[in-house]
């Protein structure tokens, strides 16, 4: 790793030369905007390349178009999420050409791409440079080349260790905590395993230091994040990291995402269902209800195997709220698979579902699958898989009516700043007369429901 910390601070300095001067004849330092795509993996590496940004002598603004250096952090997971940032890529043309000045970088999972990272070359003159994902320790060298207009295009591939750069958080009171890198599972749909290298897990002292810090100022909802947050390894198992960072003193929730049905333990529930603190909620992938697609997706475990997690979380913990991924028309998907899938939809009962229309990603082994689905039969998948979760998510909801909920209070609702929202353990919005600051936790008496959110009064 000497080479990479050398360069990174060789680069950092000359980098922060560049920022200095830029200060003392302008009167402010160059200001950096980062925009985000994608997953909390994202939001939390966006988080750490500004606390970046600010080491090299930058501060970060809130628009694009006061900045002198923009990131773009993508997502490479659906063919829509990449559309989406090249047209944002494509939109800051114009504050090139009126500041050529104007440092535009791509970084995040298209950045480890090179079929897009050629593409930004070849069709995106105006882009500096892209950097594949978690890779602040190449951030310097980037700017630097930029700043000096070394090359044309700089393309950093290789994967660095992160330096040990405090991040720069957006929110007062809930915070990401990255635990693990990476993925080994490749799922043959999947490019998260290309993009983002293998399995990475950081040292749990440092989890833990990370987090009594967090706690000492005034986080109220930790989110430990993963690409597969319970195959953590790091000198001890997820179940063992959850049940010291519950331990802490304090007043928190601890939360955690994404998890693998593989890796789901008798241990990690024994966890959940003891600590207070730690949120009852699972987010528990399926993809599919169908055996033949599940082992066609790679996944490692059938419907019996996830029917028997979700039976194990509920006789521990009867009021856990379970939300889970479908993929819906996966290449040689039938009628019949499909409903299987909404067959153990009905029988889980999800409290939420994340549906995604399944997308082909260049070099992954779906992607060459014979059979894919017509589009038309996906959409008309996905509005009965809609639909039928619409159903379910409304009956529970309505169900909450009349109980009393934990929520942790975000502030004013967007749409109505006389109304509260807030979450309740299980992530579901909650509408609500009080007076309850941001990030206090409070208990809500729910008396009206819909599909989307529940709505009730402080008590
Ligand atoms: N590591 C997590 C999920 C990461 S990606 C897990 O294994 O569960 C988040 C979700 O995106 C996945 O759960 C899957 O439902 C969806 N997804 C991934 N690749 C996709 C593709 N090619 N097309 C459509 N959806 C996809
Ligand atoms: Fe992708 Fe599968 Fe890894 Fe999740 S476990 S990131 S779906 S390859
Ligand atoms: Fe997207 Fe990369 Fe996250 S592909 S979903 S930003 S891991």
């Amino acid at each position: 790793m000497t080479d990479n910390n050398n360069a990174f601070e060789l680069y950092s300095q000359r980098v922060r030369e560049y920022t200095d001067a830029f200060a003392a004849s302008k009167g402010h330092r160059p200001r950096a905007f980062v925009r985000t795509f994608g997953c909390q993996q994202n939001e939390a590496d966006s988080e750490r390349l500004r606390g970046t940004l600010v080491f090299l002598g930058y501060e970060i603004c809130e628009s694009e178009k006061e900045a002198n250096c923009i990131l773009v952090n993508t997502c490479a997971i659906r063919e829509h999420a990449e559309i989406k940032a090249l047209s944002v890529i494509g939109q800051y043309k114009h504050l090139k050409n009126a500041d050529p000045t104007l440092i535009i970088g791509v970084c995040g999972c298209m950045g480890a791409e090179k079929h897009r990272t050629d593409q930004l070359k070849n069709s995106y003159p105006y882009v500096n440079f892209s950097l594949p994902p978690a890779s602040d320790a190449m951030l310097p060298e980037a700017l630097y080349n930029a700043i000096k207009r070394k090359r044309d295009f700089t393309r950093l591939e290789s994967v660095a260790e992160t330096p040990d750069i405090s991040p720069v958080r957006t929110d007062k009171s809930k915070a990401w905590v990255s635990i693990m890198y990476g993925c080994n599972n490749f799922c043959t749909y999947c490019i998260v395993p290309y993009v983002r290298g293998r399995e990475r897990s950081r040292p749990f002292a440092d989890i833990v230091r990370e987090v009594e810090t967090l706690i000492s100022e005034g986080y109220k909802d930790i989110t430990l994040l993963g690409q597969n947050v319970n195959s953590y390894n790091g000198g001890c198992t997820f179940a063992e990291l959850l049940y010291r960072l519950a331990k802490l003193e304090g007043d928190f929730v601890l939360r955690f995402m994404t998890s693998h049905p593989k890796d789901v333990t008798p241990e990690l529930i024994e966890v959940m269902a003891s600590c207070d603190k730690v949120a009852k909620h699972f987010h528990l992938p399926l993809q599919s209800g169908s055996d033949r697609i599940l082992k066609a997706m790679n996944r490692r475990y059938d419907r019996e195997k996830y029917l028997g997690h979700v039976n194990a979380l509920r006789a521990k913990i009867p009021d856990i709220a379970i939300t889970s991924d479908i993929i819906v028309g996966f290449p040689g998907e039938t009628e019949e698979d499909f409903a299987a899938t909404l067959d153990i939809i009905r029988t889980v009962r999800f409290d939420m579902l994340y549906s995604f229309i399944y997308s082909p990603r260049k070099g992954t082994p779906a992607a060459e699958m014979e059979e894919q689905i017509p589009k038309s039969v996906q959409n008309e998948r996905f509005d009965r898989l809609l639909a039928l979760q619409n159903s379910i998510s409304e009956e529970l909801n309505y169900s909450s009516v009349g109980k009393t909920l934990r929520v942790l209070c975000e502030g004013g609702s967007k749409t109505d700043s006389s109304v509260l929202c807030g979450r309740t353990d299980g992530n579901k919005l909650v509408l609500f007369d009080g007076t309850a600051k941001a990030g206090e936790f409070i208990y809500v008496n729910i008396t009206d429901a819909e599909p989307y959110a529940l709505h009730g009064k402080q008590i």
